[in-house]
C-alpha cells in the first residue's frame, strides 16, 4: 500500500508565506482502532479514508496473520471481513508491529482473549517501549505473558478464551492501555471497568458503541473518567469514515502560524475534544486559528476546517492537564514557543520519554543545538522564545521518530540558517505526504543525500 516513502535525510530552509488548503493525513488512531475492531464484528465493514502509512500497514498485516480477511476495492475503500470475537488463528509467523506501539499494546489486549500463542516484536524503538502498562491488567484477567526483557518486545502471549473481567485503576491517562483493556473485555462475561485520571481520546469508545457493543461512558467527562463494558455480546458490522488527523495537522498549523504573512485552511480534520489540546494552547499564545464547519461525521467523531493565519506569540505556562489531550504535540508546541516572545513552560512531559524516540530528551536536545534557551528539571520543560529569530543551522537526528522529524523541519522554514533532519524515513509511519503537502504550501524541504 504505502508506496511513498519519504527520504532519509531532508533540509528545510527559510520559507517565504504560506498559502493554499490541504486535507492532511488520515487519523491514524481512528485507523489501526477501525481495522482492528471490524476483525472482531460480524461481516463484512467498510472503511473509507483510511491512512496509507507504515503504521497501519503493520495493522493490516497483523490481523492477516491472525486470520483476517482485508482487502482494498476498487472505490479505494477497505474491506474488513471480521471473524468474531474469540475468532482469530493460531498464527504460523511472528507479528511484527514495527514502528507502532498503538498496534503492540492493543493487539496484545485482542489477541489475550483467543485460546492462540502470538509472539509479538516491533523495530529497535519499539522493542525498547515499555509493556508493562498493558501486561499488568492482562495478566490480571488471566492471559499469560513471556518476554527475555522486562515486558519488553519481543514478547509471546498465551491467551485464553475464559479471561475474567477487572476494575481496573490506571495512575496515567493511556488511551492505549484503556483500549488494550476494553478490547480484552469484549468476550469476557461480566463488567469490566476502567478508571483513569483525565480522559484520553475516545474513539475505541465512540467505535465500539457505533459497532453495537454495551458500553457505557460520557464523552463530556474531563477528570476521574470511568468506562464499563459488559462482555458477551457480539459486535455487528458498520461503515466508517476516516477524518484527518489533528497531530499530523498540527504541523502546517503550527507552520503558518510562525511563518509570517501566511494563511492557510486544513480540511476534514477530526476535533474530537481529547484530541484539541494544541488549538486551545496555540490560541492562549496568541494564534489566530478559526474552525470553520464543524460537523458529527461518520464515527460520531467531530469534524471541521480549520482556517490558520501568521501571528505573533507569546510564551504561557501550559499545565500538565493539558497532557492527554496533545500528548503527541509536544514536540511541534515547542517549536512554537521557540519563535515566541517570552517563556514558555511545558508541564508534566515524563510520559514523552518513552515515545517513539525520547521526545523530552530531543526537545531540550534538538532546541539548544538550534541555539534556544531551554532549561529542564526532568519533568517540566522551560523554553525561551526568540521573537522569530531561531539561528538553526543544526543537523537534527530524529533516532527515527517520525514527531521529531517533522517538528524541527518546520523550525527550519524559520531559521535563519536551515536545518538538516536525519531518519526522516521515519515521517512515512504516520504522513507520506508531509513533504509534498508542506512544499505544496510553500516550504522549502529538500532531499539532502
Ligand atoms: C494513541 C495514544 C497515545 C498517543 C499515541 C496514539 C492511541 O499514547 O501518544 O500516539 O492511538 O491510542 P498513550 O496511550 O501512551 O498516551
Amino acid at each position: 500500500m504505502n508506496n511513498k516513502k519519504v527520504s532519509n535525510i531532508l533540509k528545510s530552509f527559510n520559507s517565504k508565506i504560506l498559502k493554499g488548503k490541504i486535507i492532511p493525513a488520515s487519523d491514524k488512531s481512528i485507523s489501526h482502532r477501525s481495522l482492528i475492531i471490524s476483525a472482531l464484528a460480524i461481516g463484512e465493514s467498510k472503511i473509507k479514508n483510511l491512512l496509507d502509512s507504515d503504521d497501519v500497514y503493520c495493522t493490516i498485516s497483523a490481523l492477516r496473520i491472525l486470520g483476517v480477511k482485508i482487502r482494498k476495492n476498487l472505490k479505494n475503500e477497505w474491506s474488513v471481513i471480521g471473524v468474531g470475537l474469540g475468532g482469530f488463528s493460531q498464527p504460523e509467523e511472528i507479528i511484527n508491529c514495527g514502528n507502532s506501539g498503538t498496534l503492540a499494546r492493543i493487539l496484545l489486549g485482542v489477541v489475550s482473549n483467543n485460546d492462540i500463542s502470538v509472539t509479538f516484536t516491533g523495530d529497535k524503538s519499539l522493542n525498547r517501549r515499555p509493556m508493562d502498562r498493558v501486561i499488568t491488567p492482562l495478566k490480571k484477567m488471566g492471559a499469560k505473558f513471556i518476554s527475555s526483557d522486562q515486558n519488553k518486545l519481543p514478547i509471546t502471549i498465551q491467551g485464553n478464551s475464559n479471561l475474567l473481567p477487572i476494575q481496573y485503576e490506571n495512575t496515567v491517562s493511556s488511551a492505549q492501555v484503556k483500549t488494550s483493556i476494553l478490547l480484552a473485555s469484549l468476550n469476557v462475561r461480566g463488567l469490566t471497568e476502567v478508571k483513569e485520571p483525565y480522559t484520553s481520546r475516545d474513539h475505541t469508545e465512540k467505535l465500539l458503541e457505533q459497532f453495537g457493543a454495551k458500553i457505557k461512558f460520557k464523552s463530556t467527562k474531563k477528570r476521574n473518567n470511568i468506562i464499563t463494558l459488559e462482555g458477551g455480546n457480539i459486535l455487528q458490522r458498520a461503515d466508517i469514515y476516516i477524518p484527518a488527523d489533528l497531530s499530523s495537522a498540527s504541523f502546517a498549523m503550527v507552520a503558518a502560524t510562525i511563518i509570517p504573512g501566511s494563511s492557510i485552511e486544513l480540511s476534514n480534520v477530526c476535533l474530537n475534544y481529547f484530541r484539541t489540546g494544541i488549538i486551545e494552547v496555540l490560541k492562549k499564545m496568541g494564534a489566530k486559528i478559526k474552525i470553520n464547519k464543524k460537523v458529527i461525521q461518520g464515527t460520531n467523531e467531530e469534524v471541521g476546517d480549520i482556517h490558520v493565519e501568521y501571528s505573533d506569540l507569546s510564551g504561557i505556562d501550559v499545565k500538565s492537564l493539558y497532557s492527554p489531550r496533545m500528548i503527541d504535540e509536544y514536540p511541534i508546541l515547542a517549536v512554537a514557543a521557540a519563535t515566541a516572545s517570552g517563556k514558555t513552560i511545558l508541564r508534566g512531559l515524563t510520559e514523552l520519554k518513552v515515545k517513539e524516540s525520547n521526545r523530552f530528551a530531543a526537545i531540550v536536545n534538538g532546541l539548544r543545538s538550534c541555539k534556544v534557551l531551554v532549561e529542564d528539571d526532568g519533568e517540566n520543560i522551560i523554553i525561551t522564545g526568540t521573537k522569530n529569530n531561531v539561528e538553526g543551522g543544526a543537523i537534527i537526528n530524529s533516532n527515527f521518530d517520525h514527531r521529531i522529524a517533522m517538528s524541527f523541519l518546520i523550525l527550519g522554514a524559520v531559521s535563519n540558517k536551515p536545518i538538516k533532519v536525519l531518519g526522516c524515513d521515519s515521517i512515512s509511519t504516520s504522513y507520506p505526504n508531509f513533504l509534498t503537502q508542506m512544499n505544496e504550501l510553500g516550504m522549502d524541504i529538500r532531499s539532502d543525500g
